[in-house]
């Protein structure tokens, strides 16, 4: 009988696979080497606290917006604007515009976690911690090339199982192994002498770091981490059944990222204090360095164990950016399946294409075009010299396109189509508890907000002011 029907969308089985897809997809390498990075730098409980704060209010009805956009709609991001108005589209092709950008280089890192993951079991903790072995695998070796295509492979093949049988069964899986880990590890890291120091560091708050740098540094965090302003969240929404409590879900989705965050920093700062004397060096060393240099050699002080925990680590992050490449490729297969009219399996092969091309390009930034400095030609920014392709994608989707989809999608929810047709949308399935907040956070204070990061992004970029 339910063949009868036009070519039916998936949809989640239910509102946890929903939950779990979102967290999934929100999990990844953001909350493991960037959020324990910020809050080191930022005055550990004072960030902790804007954090969360941010998170519930501004992230909360940004989600919102986007889920009920892609439920009311039944459309990735594409469809979902056009669905208002053809001059609204081009919203949706900005922020469709976003993973295209993401998942290439996503999957490149994707690479050198599964590297590092495989390393602690053939060479061992000392090996990696060893100085220069990160640069050594990176540049001008034509390995990363093999790792990164094993990572989106194993990518491509649970998105052509499907979102039921592919996606929703190895987030359950990889999902549940990941908490557990993850709690693991954290306990591990605090049994170590001197590692309470490290809590009394992250948890107890120091107001004097507070800033306005530190509100702005806060709040990209969030987008990036929430997976927000890039149509991901519309895509998930559009699979999600009518009758099921979408505030409810958004809800969970923000308290698992941000837990799985906050244990992050469990896991990394204790242990660094403990194996280095001073969360100095998780303070001073954002993104790869952090997690490919600085932690390798926080493993190898652990004696014994560190192998053990070293490969446990990597496969952790490997799980949290498997997830999120995921999600990625998912959102990918979906745009160009509703926009082109192919196919569910057409879709992903033209996907898998584009993904390992862009991807070969952007690690090419490591090897043949290591010369070449994009960010650094094209906009004079003296902070970014010597940068890779991969700074440049990662710039231009981040600080560029997703402050600019944000405050478009804002303004296009609080002003043009108005929060009222969200809230009627919400209120099929539940009771809006949080209805004000929505409206005023979408309306006047999201908006504001974004254009602050916006401006605050770029004059950093500009080398005007430093986050
Ligand atoms: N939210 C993911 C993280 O924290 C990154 C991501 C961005 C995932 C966009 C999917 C889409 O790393």
């Amino acid at each position: 009988m339910e063949q009868t029907a036009a070519p039916a969308r998936s949809k989640w089985s239910g509102r946890w696979a929903f939950i779990l897809a979102a967290a999934a997809s929100a999990v990844g390498l953001g909350n493991m080497w960037r959020f324990p990075y910020l809050a080191a730098k930022y005055g550990g409980g004072a960030f902790l606290l804007v954090y969360i704060v941010l998170v519930v209010t501004f992230g909360f009805a940004l989600m919102m917006a986007e889920t009920a956009l892609g439920r009311m709609t039944g459309q990735s991001a594409i469809g979902a604007f056009r669905t208002f108005g053809k001059k609204y589209l081009f919203i949706g092709v900005l922020a469709s515009a976003v993973p295209f950008i993401i998942t290439p280089y996503y999957a490149v890192i994707g690479g050198w976690v599964t590297k590092y993951m495989a390393a602690y079991i053939f060479e061992g903790a000392n090996a990696l911690a060893g100085d220069g072995y990160f640069t050594g695998f990176i540049l001008n070796n034509p390995e990363t090339y093999l790792w990164m295509a094993i990572f989106v492979l194993l990518v491509v093949g649970v998105v052509a199982l499907g979102v039921k049988n592919g996606i929703e069964r190895v987030n359950k899986v990889l999902m549940v192994l990941l908490i557990f880990m993850a709690i693991a590890i954290s306990i591990f890291s605090l049994t170590l002498p001197g590692a309470l120091d490290g809590v009394a560091y992250y948890l107890i708050p120091d107001f004097s770091k507070f800033s306005v740098e530190m509100v702005v540094a806060a709040m990209g965090q969030m987008f990036f981490s929430l997976s927000l302003a890039m149509g991901i969240m519309i895509t998930y929404g559009s699979y999600f059944d009518k009758k099921e409590d979408l505030e409810h879900s958004v809800r969970r989705i923000e308290l698992f990222d941000t837990g799985i965050a906050i244990l992050a920093g469990f896991m990394i700062i204790p242990a660094a204090v403990a194996v280095q004397g001073g969360a100095d060096v998780v303070a001073n060393n954002a993104g790869p360095g952090l997690m490919f240099g600085i932690l390798p050699q926080v493993f190898q002080g652990m004696g014994w164990a560190a192998s053990a925990i070293g490969f446990a680590f990597f496969a952790l992050v490997f799980f949290a950016a498997l997830t999120s490449c995921i999600s990625l490729f998912e959102t990918l297969v979906s745009i160009v399946a509703d926009g082109a009219h192919l196919s569910r399996a057409v879709s992903v092969v033209i996907c898998a294409v584009f993904v390992l091309g862009m991807g070969t390009l952007v690690n090419m930034g490591y090897n043949n075009l290591l010369d070449v400095d994009l960010m650094y030609s094209l906009f004079g920014i003296g902070e970014y010299q010597d940068s890779q392709l991969l700074d440049f994608f990662d710039f231009v989707s981040n600080t560029i396109l997703m402050p600019i989809v944000a405050l478009l999608t804002c303004v296009f929810v609080g002003w043009i189509i108005k929060p009222k047709i969200i809230l009627t949308e919400v209120r099929q399935s539940s009771e809006f508890k949080s209805a004000k907040l929505f409206t005023v956070m979408i309306k006047y204070v999201a908006p504001v907000f974004v254009v602050v990061i916006l401006v605050a992004y770029i004059m950093a970029a500009a080398g005007i002011i430093v986050l």
